[in-house]
């Protein structure tokens, strides 16, 4: 789609559709609102008086100008109350007319910048949020079954009256257009089938992502893990069918002049559980178990688009975890990059074997943080539920309060999970250094104390399980469909443009 800004009365548009604005409460539109529905003989008003609009979060009314002014049809969207305005009403309010716009089969759509200035809002993230929620809301993936063409928004323009605002406006399009470069292609990457998005096609995408920004690349196979000792990788890849791969992708890699932030993502492309096999029932959700690893590589291509001046690494291990004669068992021990030995109680707690040396690895580039991202426990799903918010484990109040503020900013939430020393005896074993499992009770908090014990450096631990795959309409927004969220994106885009 063509995205563009101009500095224009949206009254005068010719496109087949224009987008207003209404606040809950507001009798007499003012503004852009205001300006077309004077053009329309008060239309606009009048659905107000008859009680047809009410300006409510996710109400759309659609009207016909016939001649008035040369636009094809009006959508006005309402905003809500005026007093709980943030970036996520304006999100959701996009991508809610833009989907309308679309049933309705337009091609060309103006839309005003809803919001700025209300409750405090700025232009130019009032803009990127318009952009943003607009173009999540279009994503499709495009599946790999026959169906009828569909309908398509070919071009957006983003429309401000005032040419001296037009500067910031841009500036929050051009963001958002390429924030959303990043999650489509963590939502693509999440949504392939596990037999498609295998370790192999993992790494062909950050092979893509290095070739377009100049980035360094290193693909580590099951040779170069064994060569750096990585017993957790290893072990899990063991019984793997499809080559594992260790990815690490490095922005500015030579500038070690800049501060440094090391991402890290669970790259796990089907979880079976192992040797300690999961149930049939809705084991295909767990294609989405390298969601954090497609949120690492969505972030880091968005990193090399705005070319964000830091350094920035990306490490991405990447493999199944499959029941397979070669598997590794309940009672193995194994030896960690760092020299710390585990038993395995579970094959099934296998995320935190391949993360643990990949924060191990993360070392060497003396970060000042190291963000990891994991679909890592069911029992964080439990804790916070399906799409409310990741938890977030933190050794860092600086990095924690940046990453909690970036939830907020970008909807994308953090909530604030324990690191008590309390959760390690519970995976004391007899026999090796820790136990991968200290069992179902508090299983997100012996996760995160597992994790810690590989870090040495400020880190966050977020445990996304519950926020990367859509499986139930109910769960539905205007701009996460059924299907991959792309969740951490934003989340770390923001984070990084922030520092
Ligand atoms: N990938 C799963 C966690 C998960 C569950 C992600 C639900 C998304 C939705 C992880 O590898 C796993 O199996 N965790 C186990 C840990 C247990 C064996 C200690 C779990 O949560 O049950
Ligand atoms: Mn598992
Ligand atoms: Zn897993």
């Amino acid at each position: 789609m063509i995205l563009s800004i101009k500095a224009a009365d949206i009254v005068s548009s010719v496109v087949d559709a224009i987008i207003v604005n209404l606040f809950e409460g507001v009798n007499e539109p003012k503004g852009a609102t205001g300006a077309v529905d004077r053009a329309l003989g008060g239309a606009i008003s009048e659905l107000i008086a008859e009680g047809d609009l009410r300006g409510k979060a996710g109400e759309v009314a659609v009207l016909y100008p016939r001649g008035a002014i040369p636009v094809r049809r009006v959508l006005v969207v309402g905003l809500g109350k005026p007093e709980s305005l943030d970036l996520e009403v304006v999100r959701r309010a996009a991508a809610t007319a833009i989907k309308r716009a679309r049933e309705l089969n337009t091609k060309t759509v103006a839309t005003i910048v809803h919001g700025a200035g209300v409750g405090g809002l700025g232009l130019e993230e009032a803009a990127q949020a318009v952009a943003e929620g607009s173009l999540l809301g279009l994503y499709r993936f495009d599946a790999p079954k026959h169906r009828e063409p569909a309908n398509q928004v070919e071009a957006l323009t983003v429309v401000e009256l005032d040419p001296a605002r037009l500067a910031e406006v841009e500036a929050g399009v051009r963001a958002a257009e390429s924030i959303i470069h990043g999650v489509f292609l963590a939502r693509d990457l999440v949504n392939l089938p596990p037999n498609i998005a295998t370790p192999t096609r993992m790494a062909e995408a950050a092979r893509k992502i290095a070739e377009a920004h100049g980035m360094t690349l290193t693909v580590g196979d099951r040779e170069w893990a064994t060569e750096r000792e990585m017993g957790g990788f290893l072990a899990v890849a063991k019984g793997a069918g499809e080559p594992p791969y260790f990815i690490v992708l490095e922005h500015n890699a030579n500038r070690t002049d800049l501060d440094t932030v090391v991402l890290v993502g669970k790259g796990i492309t089907f979880d079976t559980g192992g040797i300690s096999l999961k149930p049939a029932e809705k084991m295909e959700e767990m294609k989405s178990d390298m969601a954090g690893a497609a949120a690492v590589l969505g972030a880091m291509h968005v990193v090399g688009l705005l070319n964000l001046p830091l350094r920035v690494i990306g490490i991405t291990p990447c493999t199944e975890n499959m029941p397979d004669a070669n598997g590794y068992h309940p009672g193995d021990i194994i030896t960690a990059s760092n020299g710390k030995t585990i038993e395995i109680i579970s094959t099934d707690a296998e995320g935190r074997l391949i993360l643990a040396d990949a924060l191990v690895y993360a070392h060497q580039f003396q970060p000042k943080a190291v963000v990891d991202l994991a679909t890592l426990t069911g029992a964080c799903v439990i804790a916070l539920g399906e799409m409310v918010a990741a938890g977030i484990f933190c050794t860092d109040e600086w990095l924690q309060a940046k990453l909690v503020a970036s939830g907020v900013t970008t909807s994308e939430r953090l909530w604030p999970l324990p690191l008590w020393d309390d959760y390690k005896a519970k995976i004391k074993s007899l026999v090796a250094d820790m136990l991968n499992s200290g069992g179902r009770y508090g299983g997100v908090g012996g996760s995160a104390i597992f994790l810690k014990e590989f870090t040495d450096y400020p880190w966050a631990h977020v445990d996304m399980a519950g926020m990367a795959l859509i499986t139930k309409k109910i769960l539905e927004t205007p701009y996460n469909s059924l299907g991959a969220t792309g969740f951490g994106v934003r989340l770390l885009v923001d984070f990084l443009r922030k520092w």
